[in-house]
């Protein structure tokens, strides 16, 4: 595998940051939480959080991911691989627990290593409570009291450590989507552009809008939709513009022009394009950034724009 394009140091953040319109000594002023859900499988929201982390971590960003969902695809693209004869804690054992501040135990940093076997620049920023497929039996809990806000409170006392926390949840409106949407202060929705994917938005953004009281947290909201595994058809198009009549100034666009050291100016798509390249680091468990080629780095520079577009709309940072 090739070297990194992201060496960490300060004056690759600070470029960085310069590139994408976030001011080089930005700090933010508080910690933020998003969920990111959508009630339609495979719309790509564990690249999402993935991919998302890692460019908030280029940006200088410290981030803490918890894997809310039993598959573990976010916890495995993180470099984490779940081993039964060296077990370690995970969210099943965090959210069964319910303890204040319990999730701390379960922290291990995301397992991205260069080829020395060193933790990459992006890891170095990236910290990870993993899931496990037994996390699904959580689900049977729900009727519990106050079951819901386990992970609120496994969280507490501690997560200030971090500027953003991501939170990945399975397609579905249920228990353990709901102990997000409880301590999560905003919802990132990714949706694929058919129209269940859309119709599942507009569900979760209903089911928020319905439910923010019932799960103690009246300030949630849906803080931004983004359209992801775009491929230019006629069908893509149409479902594309009606997520935006639906959702309107929530969508997130990733479109820019930058200019990456090396390529000439760089004309970034507005919505996150089905790319094989994507499907690769998911794939090899590895960030964008650790191929150079054009091709990385154009992918690269759209989750940079992604990123930016996150940190300006969704937790409102840049206003
Ligand atoms: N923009 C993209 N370009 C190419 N492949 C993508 C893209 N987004 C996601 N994929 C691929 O599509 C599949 C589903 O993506 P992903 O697992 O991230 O979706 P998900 O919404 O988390 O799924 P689930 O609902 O099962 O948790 C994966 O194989 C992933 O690599
Ligand atoms: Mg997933």
């Amino acid at each position: 595998m090739a070297t990194t394009t992201f060496q960490g140091n300060k004056a690759d953040v600070r470029a960085r940051r310069i590139r994408f319109g976030i001011p080089a000594s930005l700090q933010l002023t508080k910690t933020h939480l998003t969920a990111v859900a959508n009630n339609k499988g495979g719309v790509g929201k564990s690249q999402l959080v993935v991919q998302l982390a890692a460019a908030l971590a280029r940006l200088g960003f410290r981030v803490l991911v918890c894997d809310m969902d039993p598959q573990a695809n976010t916890t495995r693209r993180l470099g984490i691989e779940y081993d039964p004869s060296a077990p370690i804690a995970t969210m099943s054992e965090v959210i069964k627990s319910g303890e204040r501040g319990v999730g701390q135990g379960a922290v291990i940093p995301c397992g991205w290593v260069d080829s020395d076997g060193n933790p990459t620049a992006e890891a170095e920023n990236i910290d990870l409570i993993p899931s496990r497929f037994d996390l699904i039996n959580r689900e049977t809990e729900a009727g519990q009291v106050g079951a819901v806000r386990r992970l609120k409170r496994a969280l507490e006392g501690w997560r200030d450590e971090y500027d953003i926390v991501l939170i990945d949840t399975p397609p579905s409106l249920g228990h353990l989507v709901q102990m997000a949407l409880a301590v999560a202060e905003t919802v990132l929705i990714p949706f694929d552009p058919t129209y269940d994917a859309v119709e599942a938005a507009i569900r979760l953004r209903d089911f928020v809008q319905m439910h923010a009281e019932d799960l103690a947290n009246p300030g949630l909201h849906v803080g931004g939709v983004i359209s992801t595994r775009y491929k230019r058809t006629v069908e893509a198009e149409q479902q594309v513009a009606g997520a935006r009549e639906h959702f309107g100034e929530l969508i997130l666009d990733a479109t820019r022009i930058v200019k990456e050291p090396d390529i000439d100016d760089l004309l970034l798509p507005r919505s996150i394009p089905e790319w094989a390249r994507l499907t690769e680091a998911d794939s090899a468990a590895v960030s964008l950034s650790a191929w150079s080629d054009r091709q990385s780095r154009k992918t690269v520079a759209l989750y940079d724009s992604v990123a930016s577009e996150y940190i300006n709309k969704v937790i409102g940072e840049l206003t």
